[in-house]
């Protein structure tokens, strides 16, 4: 019985073994046609055989000597994107490669001409397949192609109007205001980015969903908020439990969380259960006041559940509903994360890096200052003041921030598998990408790029501190201010293909000026008003081992260069996971 087992192994491995070198074979035959330079992978990132060994063979193949692997490793490697920046593509030796194993052919790219042709190229769509994992309340927009996804845009589109912008930014400014309160009490660096998060979340509720007041802000920053009704989590509970156990939710079936003896597990179960609830509930609301509505006076649509509900109702002429109950409710879901996560993160990273830069600081604050003035802020307005922040110190350093810190360090692209290829252009030659092949547009790679982005010369900073390879080392929001030529006043506009946080064409970010107006309206009331400094550990109240000298503000800045660089994870967006200790103080108050 043993030796029929054994030889059943033994078979299963050869079989395999011959199924991998077909694979490849056929893989690097696809990869030669394109004319493209290639890179040979033992397998695929995206295959599950990777997916479910890599905590085993990870560590076994970080031990082989790096010459054996660094030009492929850390292509396995794809939560750490960011980290690697632009080092693939430099031992790679090109701007746009392919990486072959037996799972497949993935491009990889940070080459600004052929993103373009990308991000333009409508016959490309997105991997659907492989991003499934967004869709665990039904189907949402960004986790589906073609037909599908544009009638998802279509109907969500006309929420982000100049209308709606006007409202974001003077919420924003109301909420920011009772965040600053918040952050100036000691110790708030601890939650700085759980804070960030309860403010974004907030807005998105707000003006998305039409589902809080400035009250609601005020007791969630507060941590007064407690469930309502038959609710075990808060709302921002519920998002929050659930994001930090993303992958948990996803792959554990709810039934086996619900009754695992880990409480983590448990939690999860109950965060994903609740939100599910208040989406429902939100979703029965809307088709209740949808039924009783009279014919509205503006043309606004009010909220993003509004525009969802509505296509998932029979029209007044008694055609069928667009959409099913499982994709309103996907959809609404999909919002509230796109729409959260990538802000609160961006909100931290530039906290930080402000604190980092006090002279950059101080100059972002004088523009604040001459923009508006004695203005109090709940007169400050979108049409007076946001194009005058964007167009400073303000609106470079958020831009900066967007450059270096990029929330979604991988675009995924692509090729049908059903239909024919479809051709890249490079420097006049032509790279036909066969069916089935994704493309990864690396945007860390390409805002590290040195032909577009060469690395500062620090005028702060002239320690080697300056030349490591953080990505904090390298900010510079002056790069983005134009002193000279026709855009005198205005920022710089890069060139397509080289600055694309947001991505580009038609499945750009729907929510880039959302986005915008929210990061603009937060960074000028919590700097009009306040200042944030790095604290050395002797401000934290930490203790020093016998003998060590007094920490200096350098050395806390060593320390915050750390975390936003070792600190710094990507899951479902890149964020901060180290404390980095900050305080924030009334602008008179702050001294250095
Ligand atoms: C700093 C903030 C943000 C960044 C950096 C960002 C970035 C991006 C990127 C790169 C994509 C394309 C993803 C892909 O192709 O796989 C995207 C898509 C999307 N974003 Fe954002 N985003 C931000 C904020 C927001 C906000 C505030 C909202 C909504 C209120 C939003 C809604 C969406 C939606 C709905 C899509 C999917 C569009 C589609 O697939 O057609 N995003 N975002």
């Amino acid at each position: 019985m043993a030796s029929l087992s054994a030889n059943a192994l033994v078979f299963f491995a050869v079989a395999w073994a011959a199924w991998c070198l077909a694979s490849l074979r056929a893989n690097l035959s696809r990869a030669r046609a394109t004319g493209l330079p290639y890179v040979i992978l033992p397998c695929s990132v995206l295959g599950a055989p990777w997916l479910l060994t890599q905590p085993v063979l990870l560590p076994l193949l970080a031990a082989l000597p790096e010459s054996w692997t660094a030009k492929w490793l850390p292509l396995l490697l794809f939560n750490d994107g960011w980290h690697n920046g632009y080092e693939p593509f430099q031992r790679a030796g090109g701007d746009t490669f392919l990486a072959v194993s037996p799972g497949g052919v993935i491009l990889y790219t940070c080459h600004a001409e052929v993103s373009s042709q990308l991000f333009r190229d409508t016959r490309l769509g997105k991997p659907a397949h492989l991003m499934s994992l967004l869709n665990i309340f039904g189907p949402t927009i960004t986790s589906t192609d073609g037909a599908e996804s544009r009638l998802y845009r279509r109907i969500t589109a006309p929420f982000f109007s100049e209308a709606t912008m006007r409202d974001v930014f003077v919420g924003t400014v109301q909420g920011g205001g009772q965040l600053a309160q918040v952050l100036r009490q000691p110790a708030a660096h601890h939650h700085l980015r759980d804070l960030a998060a309860k403010l974004s979340l907030h807005i998105l509720n707000r003006f998305c969903n039409q589902a809080e007041t400035l009250e609601d802000l005020a007791m969630t920053l507060r941590g007064d908020d407690k469930p309502q009704g038959t609710h075990r989590m808060t709302y921002a509970e519920a998002v929050f439990t659930l994001l930090e156990n993303y992958m948990t939710i996803f792959l554990i079936p709810s039934k086996l969380l619900r009754s695992s003896p880990s409480h983590t597990h448990r939690q999860a179960a109950t965060a994903y259960a609740e939100l599910g609830r208040y989406l429902q509930e939100m979703k029965g609301q809307k088709e209740a006041e949808l039924q009783q509505k009279v014919p509205a006076l503006s043309n606004k649509p009010e909220s993003i559940p509004e525009l969802l509900v509505q296509s998932g109702l029979p029209a007044k002429d008694g055609s069928p509903a667009v959409l099913r109950p499982d994709q309103v409710i996907g959809n609404i879901w999909v919002f509230v994360l796109a729409g959260h996560e990538t802000n609160a993160n961006t909100l931290t990273f530039i906290i930080l890096l402000l604190a980092c830069y006090p002279v950059t600081q101080r100059a972002m604050q004088a523009d604040l200052d001459r923009i508006l003035g004695d203005t109090p802020p709940d007169q400050w307005t979108y049409d007076t003041h946001y194009n005058p922040l964007m167009n400073s110190f303000v609106g470079a350093v958020i831009n900066e921030a967007l450059r270096l810190f990029t929330v979604l360090p991988v675009i995924p692209k692509y090729v049908p598998p059903t239909g024919p290829p479809i051709s890249i252009t490079i420097d006049g030659h032509v790279h036909p990408l066969p069916p089935d092949t994704v493309a990864f547009v690396n945007t860390s790679a390409t805002h590290r790029h040195p032909q577009y982005w060469p690395r500062r010369e620090s005028s702060e900073d002239t320690t080697p501190r300056a030349k490591r390879p953080f990505a904090v080392s390298d900010f510079n929001p002056e790069r983005w201010i134009q002193k000279t030529g026709v855009a005198k006043h205005g920022l710089l506009s890069p060139p397509p293909g080289t600055f694309i946080p947001f991505s580009e064409g038609s499945r750009g970010c729907l929510g880039e000026r959302f986005a915008l107006v929210e990061l603009c309206a937060s960074v000028a009331v919590l700097f009009k008003s306040s200042s944030v400094r790095l604290l050395t550990r002797g401000e934290e109240g930490g203790e020093y081992p016998e003998g060590e000298l007094a920490d200096t503000w350098e050395a806390a800045r060593d320390r915050a260069e750390l975390a936003l660089s070792e600190g710094v994870k990507f899951d479902m967006s890149l964020r901060v996971v180290r404390n980095v200790p900050v305080r924030f103080e009334a602008r008179d108050s702050v001294s250095r």
